[in-house]
């Protein structure tokens, strides 16, 4: 039986360390800053958005909320961003998606200036990123690196192998376990074999938004599987992209869906907020 790795113990204890740095920036007259954007009424989107609230309450970060509503025009939205963009206290800008179809994500996204990306979803970011120079991580890629090392698993030589190539999960994890000295494959819709593949993984992460995809027999004996899915079944229950039931007898650690990865992205959101915090104030 698989030990399981407790995200939610993880991101608190990372929590604890963000509100002492942030205590330490209080203490010099720095006040960490995130704004939060919404567009529209998502309720999934609202849920994320309230959390990060809460989260930067927890910590001693201020929040700016920012709730717009569904009609809200593109060149409305950017306008808000030149003006967070140009805002001194405003550390961090975060624009929760989805946004609604008629706004162009990509534009959106670009539009945040690097430093204040505190997602790590800009191309300059994402870009640093692949010549291991980050300071903004993408947070659920550098969530699933963080649940790896504080379980004390070492990924320095061990076979990494990432299954989805998404933008902002599979490729920023594939280079950060890189960046970590893994022998890294990414796995995909059209590789050849992906069972063979994911056999010889010591280190396993799953993102391909496909419940139960990982099954007990696709993993080695003792591998350590971290389940990035979030699926939301019919009956209204959330499901990892991993067979928990039959991996957790092969695997020697393995992240659950809830309380894996999930509350990871947020913790690692706050922490991107204090180094944002820091680097804009020279310190
Ligand atoms: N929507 C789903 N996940 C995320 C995330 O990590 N950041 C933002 N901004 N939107 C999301």
């Amino acid at each position: 039986m698989a030990h399981i790795i407790d995200g939610k113990v993880i991101s608190v204890q990372i929590k604890d360390e963000v509100k002492s740095m942030a205590e330490e920036l209080s203490a010099k007259g720095i006040e960490p800053c995130l704004a939060v954007i919404l567009v529209g009424d998502n309720p999934a989107s609202q849920v994320y958005v309230r959390n990060k609230k809460k989260a930067c309450e927890y910590c001693g970060i201020k929040s700016l909320s920012y709730e717009l509503s569904a009609e809200t025009t593109e060149e409305e939205l950017l306008s808000l961003i030149d003006e967070l963009n140009a805002h001194k206290e405003c550390n961090g800008i975060l624009v929760q998606l989805p946004l609604p179809k008629h706004i162009d994500e990509n534009k959106v996204l670009l539009r945040i200036l690097p430093e204040k990306d505190v997602d790590g979803f800009h191309p300059y970011n994402a870009g640093l990123l692949s010549i291991g120079k980050a300071d903004l991580k993408a947070c659920t890629p550098a969530g699933c690196i963080e649940l790896i090392k504080r379980s004390g698993v070492d990924i320095t030589g061990r076979n990494c192998v990432v299954v989805g190539r998404s933008n902002i999960v599979g490729k920023p994890v594939g280079m950060l376990l890189l960046a970590e000295n893994g022998t890294v494959t990414t796995c995909h819709s059209k590789t050849k074999d992906i069972k063979a593949v994911c056999k010889e993984a010591d280190i396993l992460v799953a993102a391909v938004g496909i419940p139960k995809f990982v099954k007990g027999d696709m993993v080695k004996e003792g591998a350590c599987v971290i389940d990035v899915g979030i699926n939301r079944m019919d009956n209204g229950k959330l499901c990892g992209d991993v067979d928990f039931d039959e991996v957790c007898k092969k695997a020697g650690y393995i992240t659950p869906v809830p309380g894996g990865v999930g509350p990871m992205t947020i913790a690692m959101l706050m922490n991107n907020c204090i180094v944002a915090c820091r680097k804009q104030n020279n310190l």
